[in-house]
């Protein structure tokens, strides 16, 4: 291995399983949009060449009410897209169905988590019903106060209210932020602060495996806060979901149910202009306070409605049921539950709860019950279904399944050939999506007709997306050395910015490499050209002047039997420099029973990860844990993983995000050398 200069990483994972997508697919969804590489490659080439007739001729298939001057204004790092239209999200998603003569159909099937006498609350909306729903909550927002350009934040579970109140927002101009129902009181307060946002939407409690998640409670709470910190709320709109006590502040707080009940059902969408704020997502940095990422309207409508039609091939009219297991309160929620795909007319499923109640089977039963065609989750969950074993979706019916996606972080080898496997029956193709909240849609991911897929690469870019790994200097590295991954030209979904910090926006994404979107992950291309990610540049570890990236250390663990799940890290070592930390969980047949068996599990994974990798990747220290530390959205957060290999403690660090901060105490608890 040789030294390599700065901005690359060196890549260590071979993997040259490669699958054709099936002869019959296109058949199977009832017609795929693109059926070869080459029609992949001439159609990427022309959204490269000329994006601007590229997405001129997509933004006609749906409907505006003025018509764009210009497609694209590009004063780096400033991108206007279909500058001077004017549409309404919310008109494209319900509306526009209505009005073609599909207003019966199917839009959004919902299912609720618990199980009484072993059956769930399932509740069904067409696209009549839907609008029905959301006019109505639209004409609350109005009698509230809220109109065009108001910050409103949402802070619910996942119940089809959720939907209704973000297309209410959308259908008259306010713009939505939604935070995550996990989240901590003490997150409520950042984010409406940051929005100034006066109106706040939530629910009693929420359920999440089989407990209620007291969100009102914590509404209360960050308004304690607010008041303190005389933060002027308007008013707290409260859906009846749990029953649970709530305490009440007259004046201030109201009940959904109230409210809706005498309002009209007619509410005009408002005409918004193509950059006009739709949304703002918070997402962390991995220092400082969240980062208010701004999405506009149109730009990022044609985007992920583009995307989830050819990546998902979604085709209406032919029974698809299309299932993203992500909460809205995480981007690919925000985009690929409910933004993306309403307008593709395939209805989408939302599940309210845990992927293990009543039982670990839950996801496969749904999958069955409701016929679901394409299925859409995070590599995190898939290692989860495969601690818990196969014989839980050996248990269903999953022959419905057409079509699986990935999305979160990169999906190690072992896990993309068991989903391949346990869940798609090798007849689904796997399409492992790589995008992020900043991004709005998928960016680099194959298309299911056309690209052959290679366990753990996320293969090619979307249509006009210039994707290119390069080193510091933002020259493009050659085939298999890793680098830095930049986009070099705006996409219609990218963020606008960063809300109210102009310089903290240039500083993260423009400033690293000149004239380029830095993503802040590296990467590696093959010689084929697809794209391999290797985790966060932030995560790289330098052992011995050689730059590793986590995922293939962390893959080389996870392919053997023994571990389920591997987070690795660097930590101080007296000769390396920089040591490796790997900290595992284990597949619960192979725990070891004595400190004996302990040491001798170590040795066998140093001597796998030798064997896969090179000695130069043999972690140092490898520790075993129950748990690793998850962020909501299930990625591994690292940097509190290094203080806990490196012994310090950095009480500064932001654990606002983590999912759940016993397995922090655990890990120190279990200190040792
Ligand atoms: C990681 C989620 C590898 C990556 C939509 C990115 C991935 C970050 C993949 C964004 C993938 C997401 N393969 N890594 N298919 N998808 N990531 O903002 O590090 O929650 O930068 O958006 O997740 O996470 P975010």
């Amino acid at each position: 291995m040789t030294q390599t200069d700065a901005g690359s990483i060196e890549s260590v994972l071979k993997e040259d399983r490669v699958f054709e997508p099936a002869a019959n697919f296109s058949e199977s969804v009832g017609g795929a949009y693109i059926n070869s590489l080459d029609q992949y490659h001439q159609l990427h080439k022309q959204s490269i060449e000329d994006p601007q007739g590229f997405w001129a001729t997509i933004a006609e298939e749906l409907d505006w009410s003025t018509k764009w001057s210009k497609v694209l204004e590009w004063n780096l790092p400033d991108a206007k897209w279909f500058v001077g239209g004017k549409t309404n999200i919310c008109h494209n998603c319900i509306d526009r169905q209505i009005n073609s003569g599909h207003g019966d159909q199917l839009a959004l099937i919902w299912e609720g988590e618990p199980m009484p006498e072993g059956k769930p609350e399932v509740r069904n909306f067409s696209y009549n019903d839907l609008k029905r729903e959301v006019c109505k909550f639209a004409n609350v927002l109005k009698d509230q106060g809220v109109t065009k350009g108001d910050i409103v934040t949402i802070y619910m579970g996942m119940v089809p209210e959720l939907t209704i109140a973000m297309l209410a927002c959308a259908r008259i101009g306010a713009v939505h932020s939604i935070i995550f129902g996990g989240f901590s009181a003490q997150a409520i307060v950042d984010r409406v602060v940051d929005a100034n946002s006066k109106t706040i939407i939530t629910c009693d409690g929420g359920y999440r495996r089989g407990k209620v998640v007291p969100l009102k409670d914590n509404v209360d709470d960050a308004c304690t806060q607010l008041a303190d910190s005389g933060h002027d709320l308007k008013s707290v709109i409260v859906l009846k979901r749990c029953e649970n006590n709530i305490n009440w502040t007259e004046g201030r707080d109201h009940w959904w149910d109230e409210l809706v009940g005498n309002a009209s059902d007619n509410c005009d969408c408002e005409p918004m202009d193509s950059e006009d704020m739709l949304f703002l997502l918070y997402t962390s940095g991995s220092t400082g306070k969240p980062k208010g990422i701004v999405h506009t309207t149109g730009g990022y409508m044609v985007y992920t409605y583009l995307t989830s039609k050819y990546v998902f091939n979604l085709v209406p009219n032919t029974d698809q049921v299309f299932w993203c297991t992500a909460d809205i309160g995480w981007v690919t929620g925000h985009s690929y539950i409910v933004y993306g795909i309403l307008p593709n007319r395939v209805p989408t499923l939302m599940y309210e709860g845990a992927p293990n109640f009543p039982a670990e089977d839950r996801f496969w039963d749904i999958v069955s019950r409701h016929k679901v065609t394409q299925f859409y989750t995070a590599p995190t969950a898939i290692r989860a279904f495969m601690k818990w074993g196969s014989e839980h979706p050996a248990k269903h019916d999953l022959s419905s399944l057409k079509l699986l996606g990935t999305v979160g972080e990169p999906i190690n080898p072992e896990a993309w050939m068991w989903y391949r496997k346990m869940i798609g029956g090798e007849r689904c193709p796997i399409v492992d999506t790589w995008w992020q909240t900043e991004t709005g849609g998928h960016m680099i991911t194959p298309l299911p007709g056309a690209t052959p897929t290679v366990p753990g690469s996320c293969t090619l870019p979307f249509f006009g997306v210039d994707a290119a790994i390069v080193n510091d200097r933002g020259e493009e590295q050659p085939a298999n050395v890793g680098g830095l991954l930049v986009i070099r030209k705006p996409w219609p979904a990218m963020l606008r910015g960063i809300y109210g910090d102009r310089e903290r926006f240039i500083d993260t994404y423009f400033s690293r490499i000149k004239g380029m979107y830095f993503a802040g992950d590296g990467a590696r291309r093959d010689e084929r050209g697809y794209f391999w990610i290797m985790g966060r540049v932030d995560d790289v570890i330098n052992v011995s002047g050689h730059r590793l990236g986590t995922m293939e250390v962390e893959s080389a663990l996870v392919s053997h039997e023994a571990v389920v799940e591997a987070a690795v890290v660097g930590m101080p070592h007296e000769i390396k420099g920089t040591g490796i930390a790997a900290f595992c969980t284990l597949e619960p047949h192979h725990v070891p029973n004595s400190d004996d068996e302990v040491a001798k599990l170590k040795e066998i994974l140093r001597a796998h990860v030798g064997k896969e990798i090179g000695a130069i990747a043999k972690p140092d220290v490898i520790r075993f844990t129950d748990a690793l530390p998850k962020t909501r959205s299930g990625k591994i957060m690292r940097r509190l993983l290094r203080d806990i290999a490196s012994g310090s403690e950095d009480k500064t660090q932001d654990t606002s995000t983590l999912e759940d901060l016993s397995v922090l105490e655990k890990l120190r608890e279990s200190e040792e050398g």
